[in-house]
């Protein structure tokens, strides 16, 4: 398949860009940049720097490329800027998708795949099934939820076939450690919490440890960023049906705490991670996961990294030999 990227300059994206051409796949990527990295893209992958929202742009790489289905990684995903800058995120997310959905049409493209969020359902009960009430909490889950809502109406109307994953906590790096998690600003756990061991930063700030769970910290669902793609692609199948509208969460399923996760680093690492406990910050919720059983009943997924450990492994290897990122 000839496969468009939007967003494939990122981090999930890029990953993703590696399987489907490991898959056979031949992908195509486009990316503004403003969060990209040139070095994420092999050099013999076609990158576009252009904009989602440009319509005549992208009509004439999805004509000139032949491109059959399209990947939509393209977003903003700070939470707190959302909050503080909601039509950034409302134009970006939510209206360049618009533009972007048009285009696809214009040209004939009915397929379509789109990185949704488990930040769409807001503070609800886990473990989170696909029919979970969706009341996000904030501006960056309500463009998610917004362009689902869309892409429902548009299925039908128009045999848009697509597909919306809702990731839970992406993580971890390629096995080889060649493409990884560079983002800046960082807010990831995982990423900061290396920066603590290394002294790249004072230490770890813990927020809340007195919540309902286990050791008193926030549970969330760490989901390898390569699990991720693999679901991309298992997906294209489904995707030959006309209108297909499906929606599926992905997460491993296992809820894992924030002082878990440190001691996680701390063995992988063999370092000592220093760590200050603040209270807790409006708006986490207790515990975030993901029951997936869906996506493993109807596309056969199956996750490599059930766990913490072997995600932090991967992620350790990649932040190892790029201690600056991209920048290294
Ligand atoms: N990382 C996570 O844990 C997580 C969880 C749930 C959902 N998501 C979603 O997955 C997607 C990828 O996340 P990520 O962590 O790889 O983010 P990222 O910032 O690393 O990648 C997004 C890429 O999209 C590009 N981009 C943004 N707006 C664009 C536009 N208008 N036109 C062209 N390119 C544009 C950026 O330059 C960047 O390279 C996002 O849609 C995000 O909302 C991520």
């Amino acid at each position: 398949m000839n496969v468009l990227v939007v967003g494939g300059a990122g981090y999930i994206g890029s990953h993703c860009v590696r399987q489907l051409a490991q898959a056979g796949h031949r992908p195509v990527v486009v990316d503004n940049m403003v969060y990209g990295h040139r070095a994420a893209v092999a050099p013999e992958i076609p990158l576009y720097d252009a904009q989602i929202g440009d319509e005549s742009a992208m009509r004439a790489i999805l004509e000139s490329e032949k491109i059959e289905v399209v990947m939509h990684f393209a977003a903003y995903a700070y939470v707190g800027e959302s909050v503080s800058d909601p039509l950034k995120y409302y134009f970006n997310n939510s209206v360049a998708t618009y533009h972007l959905l048009r285009a696809m049409l214009d040209c004939g493209v009915k397929k379509f795949v789109f990185s949704s969020t488990c930040a769409t359902y807001g503070d609800v009960e886990p473990p989170i099934v696909e029919e979970t009430p969706q009341n996000p909490i904030n501006p960056y889950g309500q463009t998610k939820l917004d362009v689902e809502h869309a892409l429902r109406n548009i299925a039908p109307a128009h045999g848009l076939s697509f597909a919306a994953f809702r990731y839970f906590n992406a993580a971890g790096a390629a096995e080889d450690g060649s493409i990884g998690e560079d983002h800046n600003p960082e807010t990831h756990l995982i990423p900061l919490v290396f920066d603590a061991a290394t002294s790249k930063r004072e230490n770890i700030q813990i927020f809340g440890t007195d919540y309902p769970t286990p050791d008193g910290t926030c549970l969330r669902d760490y989901v390898h960023v390569d699990d991720l793609s693999r679901a991309h692609i298992a997906v294209f199948e489904q995707l030959n049906q006309p209108g297909a509208a499906l929606f599926y969460n992905l997460g491993t399923g296992t809820p894992t705490s924030v002082r878990e996760v440190i001691a996680a680093v701390e063995q992988v690492t063999g370092m000592k991670v220093p760590t200050v406990e603040k209270p807790r910050r409006a708006g986490d919720p207790p515990a975030l996961y993901a029951d997936a059983t869906k996506a493993k009943t109807e596309l056969g997924w199956k996750v490599q990294y059930p766990t913490i450990g072997p995600i932090v492994e991967t992620a350790w290897k990649w932040h190892k030999s790029h201690p600056n990122g991209y920048g290294s």
